[in-house]
């Protein structure tokens, strides 16, 4: 790769804005995607059209957002400055139903985060085709799929199996997660041609800038990072749980890298106060009372250094 930076680094070399021709090794990410879309899609899909727009693009691509319901993250605020409602991140995680019943005939795009954030839970292949068999043909279906690669239950669904039977959906997947790139703003989605081809019309031109994309490729050889880093969180929320139970908060099991945990009224002492406290103790964690979650507090899972950290303080505030 440090052969490479020398040349994406001058001014010569504009992005490749298909993304797609940058390298071998990226047409590999779409050839190792494509080990699951082979045989599932129609054979009129073309691997090429993965996409590489973002949510900004999708939303672009459908006019008209307003009257949208049940996203469930932060990250989308722009769907809900343009209209789309908030829907309970709780009543969302634990039942696809509501979201299939709150479609209405101007319902044009669904957001389904799975796993969920802030809450880590997931939703099984069950729940994933009763969902898709009640949404409209004609209302695509997001299923962002940013925490994929930590999660491994068996009944956990692939996105991917799913596109063939149902064309109106969109799977987004990212590197700031298990690649550990999220500054590079660099990830990637799947759907069919038509979808893909509305995006690349309306997405920034160079919207994936050439350092990103040569980082993507890095990470997509290196298996065993992406092996380091998943054992990594699957050892932090070990850790975190078995910290939790010992301090008597009650949490909500996640497959994310992250967990939500509650202050109890017992510990006569708020989520807001406990945050605060975390603050002034240098631990940054993430309120979620704007997911109607008052009670709790979603810490990021870290380094072993910087889980005992916060493991500490959150020991010393809670006496
Ligand atoms: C469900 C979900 N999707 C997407 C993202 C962000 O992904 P990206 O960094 O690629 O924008 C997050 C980040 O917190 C997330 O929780």
């Amino acid at each position: 790769m440090s052969s490479k930076i020398p040349k994406i680094g001058s001014n010569g070399g504009y992005p490749d804005s298909r993304s797609a021709s940058i390298s071998p090794e990226l047409l590999g990410l779409v050839k190792r995607t494509a080990i699951h879309l082979k045989g599932r899609l129609p054979s009129n899909v073309d691997l090429d059209d993965l996409i590489q727009s973002g949510l900004e693009g999708l939303i672009q691509a459908i006019d008209s957002f307003d009257e949208s319901r049940n996203t469930s993250l932060e990250q989308y605020s722009k769907t809900r400055i343009r209209g789309a409602m908030l829907d309970d991140v709780r009543r969302m995680s634990q039942t696809t139903r509501t979201m299939a019943d709150a479609i209405t005939d101007k319902t044009r795009i669904v957001f389904v985060t799975n796993p969920n954030n802030p809450t880590g839970t997931w939703l099984t292949k069950t729940e994933i085709s009763e969902f898709l068999q009640k949404v409209p043909a004609n209302v695509i279906v997001l299923l962002d799929e940013a925490y994929f690669e930590y999660v491994d239950e068996a009944d956990y669904p692939n996105g991917i199996d799913y596109l063939a039977q149902y064309p109106n959906l969109v799977i987004t997947r990212t590197f700031s997660k298990a690649y550990g790139l999220a500054s590079l703003r660099v990830g990637y989605g799947i759907s069919q041609p038509d979808i893909a081809d509305l995006m690349n019309r309306v997405r920034p031109p160079f919207n994936v800038n050439s350092m990103a994309l040569a980082a993507a490729v890095a990470t997509l050889s290196d298996d065993d990072y992406v092996a380091a880093s998943k054992k990594l969180n699957d050892d932090g929320l070990k850790y975190l749980t078995t910290e939790f139970d010992r301090l008597g908060l009650p949490y909500i099991p996640s497959v994310g890298n992250f967990i939500s945990f509650e202050i109890p009224a017992g510990k006569n002492i708020s989520a807001a106060d406990v945050n605060q406290k975390l603050l002034q103790a240098g631990v940054i964690v993430r309120p979620v009372a704007n997911y109607e979650m008052p009670n709790h507090l979603r810490v990021s899972v870290g380094i072993e250094a910087e889980n005992k950290a916060f493991i500490e303080a959150l020991n010393k505030i809670l006496g």
